[in-house]
């Protein structure tokens, strides 16, 4: 028999961000965070698993090239996990078999460029985590498997739910209420449209991992934002996404932005994401907002200087073509609702 099957997971895009752990190993984070999992069929990991009691032991390729599974790092530690639950399943289960002790082959494919600065990693560690527990037929929830896939990198917990998810950052010291869940699924709001503004494809600058560390252990508004921001807007942006309230959600959205880049320029030495282009696409999507009286674009931005905007879909042609206004050299890709807004003249 051959034990193999391949599944896709989607990039997530946080609204509330996630930024420091309180446990660096089990990847625990010191606030809970929000997000929007695109729904647009380029921006996927797919993931390949293969176990075969013939194969010397587990491997790895990303996009073509073999990765090496360090022991006790990110990537093994989710493999152990993951064949620890099936070797729950054989042993309720005589028939089943053993494939808990054979070793897994995993190739691993983004569908667009990992340097973009996409969240590659929250679809590569959730297409990794799902296409294993199929494999494995492990009965489980998304709740549980994002458990797992937190394990890898903390984002990636989030892209089990398709739609609005909250990951809790929970209490417990072993992690194991600290989840994603689903606030809405994407049919609740499908109005809801996410253009990527690709600034550079520069992979240059300071990691999440290594710069959410640096901030936690330098930066004194961060610990203002864990204890008296996100609560609230954790509270705030559920509610707002409950009653499809755009202008609310856009609000906390683009502060919550703006938050992120502020504790990340209080960190010691600080930490600049966005450039002049980053900053001119603000002014753009604020300048609008301003003209149209209404709040009707959101823009967004992770640890780097591509921008996302979040609209409802009635404005997206509108903000394709004020953006095209204003960066001439893009291009619209690969569908009108990406757009690269390549303006560093690559
Ligand atoms: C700015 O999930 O990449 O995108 O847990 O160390 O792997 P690790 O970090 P990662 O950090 C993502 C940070 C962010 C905000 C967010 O996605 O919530």
């Amino acid at each position: 028999a051959v034990y193999q099957t391949t599944v896709s997971a989607p990039v997530n895009i946080a609204c509330i961000k996630y930024w420091g752990k309180r446990d660096t190993k089990l990847i625990l984070p010191t606030n809970s965070s929000l997000s929007v999992t695109l729904d647009q069929d380029h921006l996927r990991s797919t993931t390949t698993s293969r176990a075969d009691p013939s194969f010397d032991k587990d491997r790895l390729w990303l996009n073509g090239k073999e990765e090496s599974i360090e022991a006790g790092g990110r990537l093994s530690t989710c493999i152990v996990e993951l064949k620890r639950l099936r070797a729950a399943v054989e042993a309720q289960n005589s028939a089943a078999p053993k494939l808990s002790t054979f070793p897994v082959y995993i190739a691993s494919r983004n569908n667009f460029p990992t340097a973009a600065g996409l969240a590659s990693s929250a679809s590569g560690f959730a297409a990794l985590v799902a296409s294993l527990a199929a494999l494995y037929e492990l009965p489980a929830t998304p709740s549980q498997l994002s458990v797992i896939a937190r394990q890898g990198s903390g984002s990636a917990c989030r892209s089990l739910f398709g739609g609005f998810v909250a990951w809790e950052m929970g209490s417990a010291p072993d992690g194991s209420d600290s989840l994603a869940i689903e606030v809405a699924p994407r049919e609740h709001w499908p109005d809801i449209h996410a253009l990527i503004c690709v600034v550079s494809d520069d992979k240059k600058g300071t990691s999440s991992t290594s710069g959410m560390q640096r901030t936690v252990e330098t930066s004194a508004l961060l610990q203002h934002r864990i204890a008296q921001v996100v609560p609230a807007r954790m509270d705030a942006i559920k509610d707002a996404i409950l009653r499809r309230d755009f202008p609310a959600f856009a609000r906390i959205t683009m502060q919550d932005s703006n938050q992120f880049h502020a504790v990340a320029l209080d960190t010691d030495p600080p930490i600049f994401y966005l450039n002049d282009v980053s900053r001119a696409i603000i002014a753009v999507i604020t300048e609008y907002n301003r003209a149209a009286g209404a709040i009707k674009a959101a823009y967004t931005y992770d640890a780097g200087p591509n921008a996302v905007i979040y609209t409802p879909k009635e404005n997206v042609k509108e903000i394709v073509e004020l953006l095209l206004r204003y960066f001439p050299q893009s291009q619209p890709f690969p569908d009108p609702f990406g757009l690269d807004v390549n303006n560093e003249g690559k």
